[in-house]
This record gives structure tokens, C-alpha cells and sequence, in this order.
């Protein structure tokens, strides 16, 4: 495939410490990876027969990935907003048979077709801020027939736009009304089964539940991590969002690509996460828009070498959140995170959290999976706030 230089760029690698950042640099790709990156001045003669584009001197960073997206559901959830502003509480909505079983009914009731045209345009406005990567949820079904829909739906949206897609499935994300009080029923009649369903049409990418006092235990968890592990799919879960149920150790026990949320997690669940390589995936949309005051233990992931990633969530419940940009503004404001961490966290440990080891970096070999910005500091990115200073948006080479 025809080779291309991008040159007179500030490249932020995220390669090594800091942001790597190479000054009067150029990167070489092939229309799929990267060959070579570095100053300009050094490039290497056997590239410098390459077409080569002036990137004015914008700032090129790994492309966004979003680890953490419930982007595939069926109607809205504006009343709710509506009811939480008069008063009421996530889990006093959830109890009540609104909430996530509010969606339930409503992507119940939707075709794949449908499905697919209600996500794309929040996946159009991830992708107009570089998003090359992002993980799709299935859990508004919680029958077999709908979470399998999902995850067919979710598939369908990386062959209409340029993307990749990591499919997750969440059939532990709430019992559906007709198993109301009969958890470990829908345990054994619904999650399990249809986990090798999904599996066996080769719609899983990964394993997720919810573990909380309105969702499933830790020993319920455990059941779909053993069906997850017997079948040689990777694990993470919705852990310590509202209070602390030991999900996160659960998480690294099973060695959980990440455990999300994580708001009630401890300086310990810190340490086993540290020890088992989870990832910690904070959602600060989720944060916000509960208007929660619990903070993640930030302070302890940086003392134990957690990688902290941040994603949308997004969801029309409690994160109805498509921008990167304004994930990695709120990480900063919120969470306290530095717009390094920000940025590694939608880039290297976003990537991580998925498993995927060939983006996330500008490193020579990688997926040429790029975002070229109108900015000059990489901390602009998380800076503002409702602004898109994307200037090209680069897939696997191709813009
Ligand atoms: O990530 N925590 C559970 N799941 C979603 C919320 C889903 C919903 O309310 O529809 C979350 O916050
Ligand atoms: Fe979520």
C-alpha cells in the first residue's frame, strides 16, 4: 500500500513518559500502521520517496477510543431527568421499575434497524471528535433474543462507519420485571444460556455486569465470570458505582481487564486492581449527571500504578454523554486528573481496557489510528469546554 509522510507536526506519541511529545515531527504510515515517527529532520531515507502532507504544525495524538459505551438503545430517558430533578434518587427510579428496565421495554420493542439508526447519530458524534475504537454494551434486553439484537446491532455499526467495534456483553445489568425477586433464576434461564448463544454466533468480545445493591451480587457475578472464563472471554464490571459491594475485588480476582466506576472503590481495592493489572475506568458523565459526590480514589490509582482510563458511558440513564472531549474536560475538573492523564486515559489506558494492544500509542507497528488537531498544547483538548478543534480524523490510515 502507497506510503504517506505527515510532517511539520507536534506529535504527542503518548510513547514513554509524558506525552512523548516529538517536536518538528513526521510519521510515516501505510494506509493501515504506522512505520516510523520521529523529528522530521531524522527521517529515514528509505521513506523519503512518500507523498508527504504538511500538517501545518497541528498537534497529531493516538485517536480517541471510548472503552466504556451503552450507545446502542431504544428511546429516551428525558422524564427520568426530569424526576431526578424533582427529587428522586437513581435508585429510588430503579426500584420503582424505571431506570434501566425503562429502556428494557422500549429496546424490547425495537428492530435491529432501529437499533442501528437511533445509535448512529450519537456514534457520528464521537467520531466527528477522532474516535477510532469503541466499546458497545448489550443489557437493555435481558431476554436472549434482544441482547443478542444489541450486540448484532452494535457489530452492524462498525461495518456502516469507519470504527472498530468491541462488543460486551451485559445481560447482568438489571432483572427484567418478569423475574422481579428471582435473580439467580434469570442467572441460570437467561444470562448463562444466552452468554453461549451470543458466544456461539461470535458476538462477544467481552463480559460485564453490574454489581450493586439495585443489580446482581458478587456471587451472581461470579457465575457469569466462571461462564465468561470457561469460554476464554475477557471480564470487567460495573463495580462500586453507588456504594460498595466488593465488586472491584471480585474484578481483579477473576483478572478483569477493568472494573468502571469505581467511585466507592478503597486505597485496598486500589491495590488488588494494581496487583491483577484492571484497569480503573472512571465515568465522569455518569458522576456529573447523578449530581454523586463520592470521588474515585484517584490519589490511591496514582500511588499503586492503576491506569485510570475515562470513557462516555454513554447511556441515556446516567450518562447521556457523546463527547470525548467534554469525558476528558469533566476527568480533569471533576476527578482531578492532569490533561495528561486525560488524554492517556481516552488513548493508552483506554486501549488497555479493552484489550486491544495495537492502538492507543503512536509507535512504529501500531494501527495508524490518528487524530491531527487545530491546537498547539495537548492540555487544549481537555481545556474546553463544547469545542471540537479536530482538524482530520484518521482510520487505520485512510482520513
Ligand atoms: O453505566 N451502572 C449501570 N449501568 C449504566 C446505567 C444504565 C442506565 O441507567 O440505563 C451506567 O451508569
Ligand atoms: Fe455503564
Amino acid at each position: 500500500m502507497p506510503k504517506e509522510i505527515l510532517g511539520n507536526a507536534r506529535i504527542a506519541t503518548l510513547d514513554g513518559p509524558g506525552y512523548g511529545m516529538v517536536e518538528a515531527g513526521a510519521l510515516v504510515h501505510d494506509q493501515a500502521r504506522i512505520l516510523w515517527v520521529g523529528p522530521e529532520a531524522d527521517l529515514p531515507a528509505g521513506h523519503a520517496d512518500a507523498a508527504r502532507r504538511d500538517m501545518g504544525g497541528w498537534l497529531i495524538t493516538p485517536a480517541p477510543i471510548d472503552c466504556h459505551t451503552h450507545i446502542v438503545f431504544a428511546g429516551d430517558r428525558a422524564r427520568e431527568f426530569e424526576m431526578r430533578l424533582e427529587g428522586a434518587s437513581y435508585e429510588e427510579i430503579a426500584r420503582a421499575g424505571g431506570g434501566i428496565l425503562s429502556t428494557v421495554a422500549a429496546t424490547r420493542a425495537a428492530s435491529e434497524g432501529d437499533l442501528v439508526a437511533q445509535a448512529l447519530p450519537r456514534l457520528d458524534a464521537l467520531l466527528a471528535e477522532g474516535v477510532t475504537a469503541i466499546e458497545v454494551k448489550s443489557g437493555y434486553g435481558l431476554e436472549p433474543e434482544t441482547e443478542l439484537r444489541m450486540l448484532r446491532a452494535a457489530r452492524r455499526l462498525g461495518q456502516l462507519r469507519p470504527v472498530r467495534v468491541r462488543t460486551t456483553y451485559l445481560a447482568a445489568h438489571a432483572c427484567p420485571p418478569e423475574y422481579k425477586g428471582r435473580a439467580d433464576d434469570y442467572m441460570n434461564e437467561v444470562c448463562l444460556p444466552a452468554l453461549h448463544t451470543a458466544h456461539a454466533e461470535g458476538l462477544v468480545d467481552a463480559v460485564d455486569g453490574f454489581c450493586e445493591g439495585i443489580a446482581f451480587d458478587t456471587a451472581q457475578i461470579a457465575r457469569m465470570f466462571d461462564a465468561a472464563r470457561a469460554l476464554g472471554l475477557p471480564v470487567k464490571l460495573h463495580a462500586e458505582q453507588l456504594s460498595h459491594r466488593g465488586g472491584t475485588a471480585l474484578a481483579a480476582r477473576y483478572g478483569a481487564l477493568s472494573a468502571d466506576h469505581v467511585e466507592y472503590a478503597t486505597a485496598e481495592d486500589a491495590a488488588l486492581m494494581a496487583a491483577a493489572g484492571t484497569v480503573a475506568v472512571l465515568l465522569p458523565g455518569a458522576f456529573y449527571t447523578l449530581r454523586e459526590t463520592q470521588l474515585p480514589p484517584v490519589a490511591a490509582f496514582r500511588a499503586q500504578g492503576v491506569p485510570m482510563a475515562l470513557a462516555t458511558d454513554c447511556n441515556p440513564g446516567t450518562s447521556p454523554v457523546t463527547s470525548i472531549l467534554l469525558t476528558m474536560n469533566m476527568g480533569c475538573t471533576l476527578f482531578g486528573l492532569t490533561p495528561e492523564e486525560a488524554l492517556r486515559g481516552v488513548t493508552v489506558h483506554a486501549a488497555r481496557a479493552l484489550g486491544l494492544s495495537d492502538c492507543g500509542r503512536i509507535a512504529a507497528g501500531l494501527r495508524a489510528d490518528l487524530a491531527v488537531w487545530n491546537v498547539e498544547n495537548p492540555a487544549e483538548l481537555s481545556w474546553r469546554i463544547g469545542f471540537n478543534p479536530l482538524h482530520a480524523r484518521i482510520f487505520g490510515g485512510r482520513e
